[in-house]
Parts: structure tokens; C-alpha cells; sequence
């Protein structure tokens, strides 16, 4: 790696190849530019001729942008279309036999389903969902493994314009209970279990779990694919994906909605404790997903897509479920881990499903380079020509490495911010357009307004940055928070904001107009490319009998970026000794664990007999972050109380 990090004491610049920007869909920086001025002219109307361009409408909309009541926009509003429709009816007549999903299994198996069989599978699973009594603007909970009948359970509910949240399968039953309880679902879809890295680990008891704790009354129906084979136990309302699908019909009429009916509802986390339900529309939403795909993703119908993200993120959501097979792509998905059966298995995908375009996160990355640097040499990857990188940022010495050992200096990196809020790609390269330099997502989509402002809402075009913020709304947007639309409101608008919406993200731009994302300004952690809300890992500490408070900070981290530390006051004394401090640690991660998921467990806890405080009793977080980091001290601690804490929290409980 030393010649790696020498390369980067220099600001380098890779401007794509001729032969890439010949064949690329936005071709050379002026195409791009004619683009932004095009959106700059006429906003609306550069919409508008997009979304009737790039969507097939079944009843032409008339008004474009309506900013009565902002922040509630509303898009293209009077137009009429079916979001299962746009994904697979429109390519039925013009290729059925096409591949629309390769699906490799985790024991390496693999199944192909064309787009006239995924068709069939998503109306007869949509028959099934209707002959349940769900009809349009009911809402339905999705835990399921990666899987085909993932993506047939989303495009079933987006046929009959029922709105489903999906929930990632490695979130806790709480979880799932808040989920189905905020969402008031009425039924639920999930499998017996799900095979990851060669073991066979149960799913459906979380949801036998969370549906007993109470508030689920509305849930009438779960339907269970069956996936591992192990034995489950069964509910009254029960019934067998296998079950539920025999005897229906094979087509199904899809429910023309409104654009602004909503698509779906993905929680997650914000600075409060409580995630936050972003609801989506239907046409916005779905033009953004295709735009992208297009512009960023370059996207041709000889390429093999490949996201590895799961369903269960807004990635999985637009660059799995609804983007590629909008397009007609032939997509990868993938059910296991990639370090089964070992390091090498993302590059021997790539080379056995000839993958062109392969999209995952710098944690991955950054991991796949500390098991098996060298391993991607071993496999053929010459079907690769473009490789993209989503979920923070993504530090230039693993840039590189992708650049030269996944993509042989031959494929541009679209490194592509954007936020389950966004919907889809806010800021990314074009890879046909501009020249891209390792850390930076580049510029702005063409269209998205997104710049940068100090506290009072003023453009800043220094290093310094400040607050990211995108000034006119976005087709793809956020349309509210379900059920809480005055924290939308507040979260996203604040007053000092002049109507722009804030993303809670700091940056910066250089001198060519890049934009380098700096990190949160919220307490929102990045662990391993997923949002975490401190608070909501507080709360979960707290809920434990012994503990009496608790503050989390996020210290860098190798592999995930940020690394969860908590800081933990007990309601009894500080652990005696080591052993006990261990053991206790160890259950308050499985606390965690069970509270919110795995992904949250704190990778370090720290006792204390209290926390550093401020006068009126507030914490003092960046004395806690200096603390996890191992930093010197150097803010003014006259006014704690009791500073010999400060020496209890530096002890790491291992
Ligand atoms: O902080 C930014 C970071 O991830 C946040 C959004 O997280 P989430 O809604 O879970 O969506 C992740 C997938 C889109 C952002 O506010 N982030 C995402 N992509 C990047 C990024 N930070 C830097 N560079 C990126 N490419």
C-alpha cells in the first residue's frame, strides 16, 4: 500500500477514456453542462420533458410542480401510472426472454427469472395479496431474506398500490414492533429463515415476537416463504407463501395511481430516538431511480448490474427493486456474505455472471482489502466498466485499490451521495462526463440545486464548507415522515434554511466545484455505511434495568468507519473488577442487539459512576468523542462536578 498513499500526497485527476465517453449515455462535460442549463432555464419544464420521456404514464399529468404548500411538494400530481407496471409490463412485448434476475444463492447456487416469469410471479403474488382483502394504501411490512420473492413481494405491492416497509432482516423484533405499530400495517410478508455464510438463522420467530408485544391487532395475514426449511411455529393468521400463490392467476390488472400516491415506507434513524418513517411517491420516486441509473450508472441494455445492497436500504430499494428493472436490466442478486466461502466470492461473481456494473460500500471494500487484497488478480473481472460507491465516504487509499485492482484502472468509480430521504443519486459523477479524483461524489445530477451554506442560510464557497443543502425540491424527495409531519417540516426545513432542504451532512467544495461530504452534523452515526441515531442506542441502554444513563459517541473505525462507544452509568456500583465489567459489557451488547439489532451493539463500553456535564446538565459529547478517540483533553473541565470520572471513562472494557 506505501506507493498507494505516496500516489495520494498528490491531488490526482482521472478524466474518463475516449472510448468511455464515446459510448456514454451523457457524453463529455458539454453534455452534462447543456443539461444544467437546460434544468436552470426552465426547472419545471426540464422535468416535466423528462418524466414524460422516461415514464410510461397511463393518464398523462398536466400540472408539474405545486409548491402551495411547501414543504409539501407535490410532483406531476394529476398524472396516473403503476410503478410494477413500468418495471415489467412495458418490457413484455419487446423482450420477455431477456434475464431480469440472476439470483445466487448463499451455498452458490443460481436461478434465473426472465421478465415474462417475473411478470407472472409478481401478479400472482399480487392475486394472493388481493384475495387477503389488501387493496391500495394499505400498509405491508417486508422482512425477507435477499431474495427473488423479496423483489416480487415489493413489485406486488406497488402493483395493487399497497405500501409496503420493507425492514431489514438483521433488525431486532423491537424493531420490527415499532416498524409494524408506526406503520399500522395489516399484514406482514417474511420467510422461516435465511441462509448466511453456510448457517441456516431464523426469521419468522421475530415477527412471532414482535406481533405479541402488543398494538398489532391490525395485522391480519403472514405469509411465510419458505426458505430453510426449519420448523416454525404458526399463527392463526398464517399462511404459506406456496399456499397463498397456488391457483392465481398469472396477469393482474395493475392500480393506476396518482404520481404522489406513496410507493413505500423505509424507516430510519434521525437525531431523535425514534426512526422516522420517509415516505416516498410514486412518480418522482421512480424517475429519480431510472435518471440515475441512465446518468450515473450508465446504464445499457447488454450491461449486468449488480448492487449488492439489501432490500432493506433505500439502495436496495432504488438500485435492486425498482431502478434496473425499470430499465430492462439484467440484475445480480445475491443472498449471502461476501467473505463466504471466502474473500474472493464478490470478485467470482463478477466473474461468473459477467458483471459490468458492480455497486457496494466502502466498508465492504475496505474489508474485502484486509482479508484479500490480492484476491480479485485471481479471478477474470475484464467483463467489469464501471464500478460505483455508496454510503459514506469512501477513503482515497480504498479508492485506489478499487480503481486499479477491482477495475484495472480501466472502469470509472461513481462514488454517489445521496440519502434514503433523496430517494436516488443527488451527487455523482457522470462517468462519461467528468473526470473523477478518489474521495470527492463530485457534482450535482443535473437538476439538483444541492450547494453549501453557513448558519444563516448563505451560499459558502470556501474550504472551510458548511451545512449541505439542495434549494429547489426534487422530483425523488422525501414527501413527509409517516404520520409525524411536523418533524419533516422541522427536521428537513428549518426555518434559518430559507425553504432549502437541509441534509444533515457537512461539506465542502474545491476548487474545480467538487463536493467532498465531511460527515454528519447531527448525532447520526455511520457505522458500516448504515445510519444510526445515538439517541435510539441510548434509549435502548437505558431501557436495561441496571443502567441509569448512557451517552454514545462514534470513534473512527478501520473497516465499519465509525465504531459505536458508549459510556454507561450504572443504577448500582461500577463493576468490581475486570471479569465482572467484561461480562456485563458483553450483556448490554446483546441488549443492544436485541433492542435494535447487531448492527447497533456498541463495539466498546465504558463505565462510569456519571457523565461530564455542562452546568445546566447537558453532556458533553465532545469531551466524550475526545475521550473514545484517546485524544488529549484539551477543553475547559472546570466545571464538572466530579473530574475524576474523566480518568474512570478513559478505562476500555474489553
Ligand atoms: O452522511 C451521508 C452518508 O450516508 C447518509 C445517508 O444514509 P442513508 O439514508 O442510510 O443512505 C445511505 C445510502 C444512500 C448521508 O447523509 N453517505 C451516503 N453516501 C455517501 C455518504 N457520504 C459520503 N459519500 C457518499 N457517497
Amino acid at each position: 500500500m506505501s506507493n498507494i498513499q505516496s500516489v495520494l500526497h498528490e491531488t490526482r485527476v482521472f478524466t474518463p477514456s475516449d472510448e468511455f465517453v464515446k459510448q456514454a449515455n451523457v457524453s463529455g462535460m458539454s453534455a452534462y453542462q447543456a443539461l444544467v442549463d437546460a434544468s436552470q432555464k426552465d426547472y419545471e419544464g426540464y422535468w416535466a420533458k423528462l418524466a414524460r420521456e422516461t415514464l410510461q404514464w397511463k393518464k398523462p399529468f398536466t400540472k408539474v410542480l405545486d409548491e402551495s404548500n411547501a414543504p409539501f411538494y407535490k410532483w406531476f400530481e394529476d398524472g396516473e401510472l403503476n410503478v410494477s407496471y413500468n418495471c415489467l409490463d412495458t418490457h413484455l412485448t419487446t423482450q420477455p426472454e431477456k434475464t431480469a434476475i440472476i439470483f445466487e444463492a448463499d451455498d452458490g447456487s443460481v436461478t434465473r427469472i426472465n421478465y415474462r416469469d417475473l411478470h407472472a410471479r409478481v401478479c400472482q403474488f399480487a392475486n394472493g395479496l388481493k384475495s387477503r382483502g389488501i387493496k391500495k394504501g394499505d400498509r405491508v411490512v417486508i422482512y425477507l431474506p435477499m431474495s427473488i420473492e423479496a423483489v416480487v413481494a415489493m413489485q406486488a405491492c406497488a402493483r395493487i398500490g399497497a405500501i409496503h416497509s420493507v425492514v431489514f432482516g438483521g433488525f431486532s423484533s423491537k424493531s420490527l414492533h415499532e416498524r409494524i405499530t408506526d406503520a399500522q400495517a395489516c399484514a406482514v410478508i417474511t420467510s422461516d429463515g435465511q441462509f448466511r455464510g453456510g448457517k441456516a438463522m431464523p426469521l419468522k420467530p421475530a415477527v412471532d415476537e414482535a406481533l405479541g408485544m402488543g398494538g398489532c391487532e391490525g395485522v391480519h395475514s403472514v405469509i411465510v416463504y419458505q426458505r430453510t426449511n426449519s420448523e416454525v411455529t404458526w399463527g392463526g393468521n398464517n399462511i404459506w407463501w406456496h399456499d397463498l400463490v397456488t391457483g392465481q392467476g398469472t396477469t393482474c390488472e395493475p392500480e393506476w395511481v396518482s404520481a404522489e400516491h406513496p410507493l413505500f415506507i423505509l424507516y430510519t434513524s434521525g437525531s431523535t430516538g425514534k426512526p422516522k418513517g420517509v415516505q416516498h411517491s410514486t412518480g418522482g420516486y421512480l424517475l429519480g431511480a431510472m435518471l440515475s441509473m441512465k446518468w450515473v450508472f450508465d446504464y445499457k441494455d447488454s450491461d449486468v448490474f449488480w448492487c449488492t445492497a439489501d432490500v432493506g436500504w433505500i439502495t436496495g430499494h432504488s438500485y435492486v427493486t425498482y431502478g434496473p428493472l425499470a430499465m430492462g436490466a439484467t440484475e445480480v442478486i445475491f443472498e449471502g456474505v461476501p467473505t463466504y466461502p471466502d474473500a474472493g466470492r464478490f470478485w467470482k461473481m463478477i466473474q461468473d455472471h459477467k458483471v459490468t456494473t458492480f455497486y457496494t460500500a466502502p466498508t465492504a471494500i475496505r474489508s474485502l482489502i484486509k482479508l484479500g487484497g490480492d484476491l480479485p488478480r485471481k479471478y477474470d473481472l475484464s467483463s467489469l466498466r464501471l464500478l460505483g460507491s455508496v454510503g459514506e465516504p469512501i477513503n482515497p487509499e480504498a479508492w485506489m485499490w478499487y480503481y486499479t485492482e477491482v477495475g484495472q484502472s480501466r472502469c470509472p468509480i461513481v462514488d454517489t451521495w445521496w440519502q434514503t430521504e433523496t430517494g436516488s443519486h443527488m451527487i455523482a459523477p457522470l462517468p462519461g462526463a467528468m473526470p473523477i479524483k478518489p474521495g470527492t461524489c463530485t457534482l450535482p445530477l443535473p437538476g439538483i440545486q444541492a450547494t453549501i451554506v453557513n448558519e444563516n442560510g448563505d451560499e459558502v464557497f470556501d474550504q472551510h464548507g458548511g451545512f449541505l443543502v439542495i434549494k429547489r425540491p426534487f422530483p425523488s424527495q422525501i414527501r413527509t415522515i409517516w404520520g409525524d409531519p411536523e418533524r419533516y417540516k422541522k427536521g428537513y426545513f428549518p426555518h434559518e434554511m430559507r425553504g432549502y432542504y437541509l441534509a444533515g451532512d457537512s461539506a465542502h467544495r474545491d476548487e474545480d466545484g467538487y463536493f467532498w461530504i465531511m460527515g454528519r452534523i447531527d448525532d447520526v452515526l455511520n457505522v458500516s455505511g448504515h445510519r444510526l441515531g445515538t439517541m435510539e442506542i441510548e434509549s435502548a441502554l437505558v431501557a436495561n434495568p441496571l443502567v441509569a444513563e448512557a451517552a454514545i459517541v462514534g470513534k473512527p473505525h478501520e473497516i465499519k468507519g465509525e465504531a459505536v462507544v458508549a459510556f454507561v452509568v450504572l443504577k448500582g456500583a461500577r463493576p468490581a473488577d475486570a471479569a465482572a465489567a467484561k461480562k456485563l459489557a458483553e450483556d448490554l451488547r446483546n441488549w443492544v442487539g436485541h433492542e435494535i439489532g447487531p448492527i447497533a451493539k456498541p463495539d466498546e463500553i465504558r463505565f462510569g459512576e456519571n457523565l461530564p456535564k455542562t452546568r445546566s446538565g447537558k453532556i458533553m459529547r465532545r469531551l466524550l468523542r475526545a475521550i473514545a478517540k484517546g485524544e488529549e483533553i484539551t477543553q475547559d473541565v472546570s466545571t464538572l462536578e466530579n473530574p475524576a470520572i474523566l480518568e474512570q471513562l478513559k478505562e476500555v472494557v474489553r
